[in-house]
């Protein structure tokens, strides 16, 4: 699960990367790149990979959680305050967030591209603009957005630690390190919809 988690976590700089194209005018730059991830064959085996991480980590998650659930059905008497056991407790509800995004995600642009709902696949510039002009589905992305710098910010540093990476110095700079990107990349996802909601 940790495995598939980092992976999933070096995609979303690749696709922030690529999305800020959207910024400009000129709809060819964003156009060609999406086009050339649809296409270049080792994206495509990237692609499959990926999806096939996002099932193992979300299926994984769910059967995890429902185990922990049942190995303990009633509650600690006095719970666990450490800043850790807090974010962990949401992990599962914010994963979810994520995952019912992303459903709503793939319908408006991925399912175009599949030929599965109407569009034009090789102007995904344009898709965007329709699809953050309205004020709606603003609302919805910049609330899922904050959901998502919840989830990876325990997801970052708690991957590390499943993965048995702990050290004593090292830690906190990924602690550090986990604040930032759980920060910097929905930031820049938020940036992207209400600039094209609000200047264009
Ligand atoms: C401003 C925000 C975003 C925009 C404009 C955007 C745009 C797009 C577009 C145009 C595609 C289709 C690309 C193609 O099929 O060629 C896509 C696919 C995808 N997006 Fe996003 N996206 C955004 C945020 C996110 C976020 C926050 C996530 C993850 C939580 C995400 C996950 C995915 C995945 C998994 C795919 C399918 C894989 C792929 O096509 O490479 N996206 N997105």
């Amino acid at each position: 699960m940790a495995l598939a988690g980092l992976f999933l976590l070096l995609f979303l700089p690749v696709h922030l990367i690529i999305n800020l194209m959207l910024l400009s005018n000129d709809p060819e730059p964003f156009n060609r790149a999406a086009h050339f991830m649809a296409s270049f064959p080792l994206v495509k085996i990237f692609e499959i990979i990926l999806i096939l991480a996002l099932l193992v980590h979300a299926a994984w998650g769910v059967y995890i959680q429902i185990c922990n659930w049942l190995a303990r059905p009633t509650a600690y008497a006095s719970g666990n305050k450490a800043p850790t056991v807090f974010f962990s407790k949401f992990m599962i509800w914010t994963g979810l967030s994520v995952l019912i995004f992303l459903v709503l995600h793939f319908f408006n642009f991925y399912f175009i591209r599949l030929g599965l709902v109407p569009g034009d696949p090789k102007d995904f510039y344009s898709v965007a603009y329709t699809l953050f002009s309205v004020p709606a589905y603003n609302y919805i992305y910049l609330f899922c957005f904050a959901l998502l710098g919840l989830h990876l910010y325990h997801a970052f540093y708690s991957a590390f630690q499943t993965l048995g990476l702990n050290h004593r110095i090292w830690s906190p700079v990924v602690n550090i390190a986990a604040l930032i990107y759980s920060i910097v990349i929905p930031l820049g996802f938020a940036f992207i919809s209400v600039a094209i909601w609000q200047f264009r």
